[in-house]
């Protein structure tokens, strides 16, 4: 299968990116066709420095190769480098509904949170320039976290009104979300995900101190009842923790239950803070040696470039040609 996701370079990525897609991409590496960017285009439809963007993106780049990304297996490379992924925006930009757009849930959260002045057309415009990001690639699956899912569904209706409209360009993608861990929660707000960067203390990243890891988990807002018992619906505090921790052992989070019954929260927490940090100690150390090698790092994004443009520059002739475009 040709498969196609990436992160934009917003922060180190959380246990929430790891759980819900990195996790997914290393198993689907070993055996297809790979494409993993670094979604800078689209880290700037939100307030961003551009220094710290720059260096964020090799930052990203440094931690897809720690977390065993290996560029002799998947395409790893910076989706600004490749120009085609602009130009099939525009594209596909003219056979998207506004209605559409406007009924994203993402834009509809994220444009709540921002001050009307810094609520952007390209906000609006994101999963448009996703879609072009899948599409260029002529992409089976998109392994993402729940919160895409929307997304690559647009992603496959554009694929199949662009070939109803102007005949047969692109294959229509679908997505592979993971069963427990598709949306891992805030530990402060487990009504909400995960996310570093609307509240840093209720997520564990890949670059946080371990005291940093231990006083988020310690901190988890759970609830008053004693009993342990895996129930996302009614107790999703708790569920998120028994989650993430039988993610790191191997096991389902009904047997992470069993095995904390009769234990109070307190141990549950210390328990977890001690797999995570042993979990991300090692990838912090892997990460260090990457950061003091830019040029390499460089060169394998280079080296990524050349790989996806050859594809993207296909897809993208074939799309101009199907529409009449002199290219
Ligand atoms: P981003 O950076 O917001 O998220 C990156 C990936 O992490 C997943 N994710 C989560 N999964 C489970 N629990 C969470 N709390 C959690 N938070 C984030 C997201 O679902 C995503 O898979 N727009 C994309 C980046 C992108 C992309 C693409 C993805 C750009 N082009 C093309 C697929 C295909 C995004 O969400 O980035």
């Amino acid at each position: 299968m040709i498969i196609f996701s990436g992160i934009r370079p917003t922060g180190p990525i959380h246990i929430g990116n790891y759980l819900g897609a990195i996790r997914n991409w290393l198993e689907l590496q070993k055996n297809n066709q790979c494409f993993f960017c670094i979604a800078n285009l689209h880290a700037i439809t939100t307030p961003f420095k551009s220094e710290q963007l720059r260096q964020e993106t090799f930052g990203l780049a440094a931690l897809y190769l720690s977390l065993g990304l290996d560029p002799h297996q998947s395409t790893l490379f910076v989706q600004s480098q490749v120009k085609e992924h602009a130009e099939m925006t525009w594209l596909l930009s003219t056979i998207t509904p506004m209605g559409e757009l406007s009924r994203m849930t993402q834009y509809k959260e994220k444009s709540d949170r921002l001050k009307a002045s810094q609520i952007n057309a390209g906000l609006f415009y994101y999963p448009v320039l996703m879609a072009a990001d899948i599409l260029l690639y002529q992409t089976e699956a998109v392994p993402v976290g729940e919160d895409q899912q929307q997304h690559v569904e647009l992603a496959r209706s554009l694929a199949q009104k662009f070939n109803r409209q102007f005949g047969a360009t692109f294959k229509a993608p679908k997505s592979l979300i993971p069963k427990n861990q598709a949306r891992i929660r805030s530990l402060r707000d487990p009504s909400r995900k995960m996310s570093k960067t609307d509240d840093p203390r209720g997520a564990v990243s890949f670059l946080d101190s371990p005291e940093e890891i231990k006083n988020n988990v310690m901190r988890a807002v759970t609830d008053s009842d004693r009993q342990i018992k895996y129930d996302p619906q009614r107790r999703p505090g708790l569920a998120n923790l028994l989650i993430i921790y039988s993610s790191l052992e191997n096991i389902s989070p009904q047997e992470a239950a069993q095995q904390f019954v009769g234990q109070s929260y307190q141990s549950i927490k210390e328990e977890l803070s001690q797999k995570l940090i042993a979990f991300i100690e090692p990838i912090q150390s892997e990460y260090q040696q990457w950061i003091k090698q830019p040029q390499k790092l460089e060169e394998i994004l280079t080296a990524g470039q050349e790989q996806a443009q050859t594809i993207a520059a296909q897809t993208l002739a074939k799309a101009q040609q199907k529409m009449g475009l002199l290219g």
